[in-house]
């Protein structure tokens, strides 16, 4: 189901709060980062479902497939719809996410790899990672392997959404960062879209922070973000 993701980069639970008090009649699909997941505590996730939104926790596992494994379990308990992990740890690492994360009724958060970093550029990789091949094979073959181990889908750029699709499936979810408003500010994202673009490109869900987190009237910019995403 394709739907707009707010990311809720505040450094405090009174913050993300008061920030979601403005939403009255929306139940929200939001993304928690690592800052407010270490400030706040488990203790946001639950505050935040019990007013009914649907949660993204965005913690980038990447460890043993044994640590990972129980950490997934944990989460699993927290009652979150979608959270990742970073693919370079490899299938064994994916598949016991999981099976971690698998409740004992067969339900389970979708589960979303995130294949190479946006801040990770050719010469990073090549130098200090010495993995020599073009980035974008590069991401492309994270993303077959995430799809292979079962995973749901992968973080991307809606700029490379379609080649996901090709590659995975359609099925396989594209989960896109990088979304702004036509004529807003574009601020440190290099490669933006538009939602309307972002949709027809073939996102499945977009994650929009500040265009949505900084307006004036963040209500108006989450409808203005979700009427151009699924074209009301
Ligand atoms: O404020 P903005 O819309 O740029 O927020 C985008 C969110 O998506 C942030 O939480 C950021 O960390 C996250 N993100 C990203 N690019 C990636 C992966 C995640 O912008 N490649």
């Amino acid at each position: 189901m394709k739907d707009v993701i707010v990311a809720l980069d505040f450094p405090t639970a009174e913050k993300t709060l008061s920030f979601l008090d403005m939403f009255k009649e929306e139940k929200l699909f939001v993304k928690i980062g690592m800052e407010l997941f270490y400030s706040a505590g488990p203790s946001i996730v639950e505050r935040i479902k019990a007013r009914g939104h649907k949660i993204f926790l965005d913690l980038k596992l990447h460890d043993i497939p044994n640590t990972v494994k129980r950490a997934m379990n944990v989460l699993s308990g927290l009652d979150v719809d979608m959270v990742n992990l970073h693919a370079a740890g490899g299938s064994a690492m994916m598949k016991a996410a999981l099976d971690g994360l698998t409740r004992a009724d067969g339900t389970r958060p979708l589960l979303i790899a995130v294949t190479q970093l946006t801040s990770t550029n050719q010469q990073l990789m090549e130098q200090e990672l010495l993995i020599k091949l073009p980035i974008d094979e590069v991401v492309m073959s994270y993303a077959r392997n995430a799809a292979a181990c079962g995973l749901d889908g992968v973080v991307c750029s809606p700029l490379e959404a379609g080649k996901v699709h090709e590659a995975c499936g359609m099925e396989f979810l594209t989960v896109t960062p990088g979304v702004r408003f036509a004529g807003g500010e574009v601020g440190d994202q290099s490669r933006v879209t538009t939602p309307a673009e972002a949709a027809r490109l073939g996102s499945d869900y977009i994650v929009m922070g500040r265009p949505i987190t900084a307006a004036e009237d963040p209500v108006a910019a989450y409808r203005r973000a979700v009427s151009e995403f699924l074209e009301k």
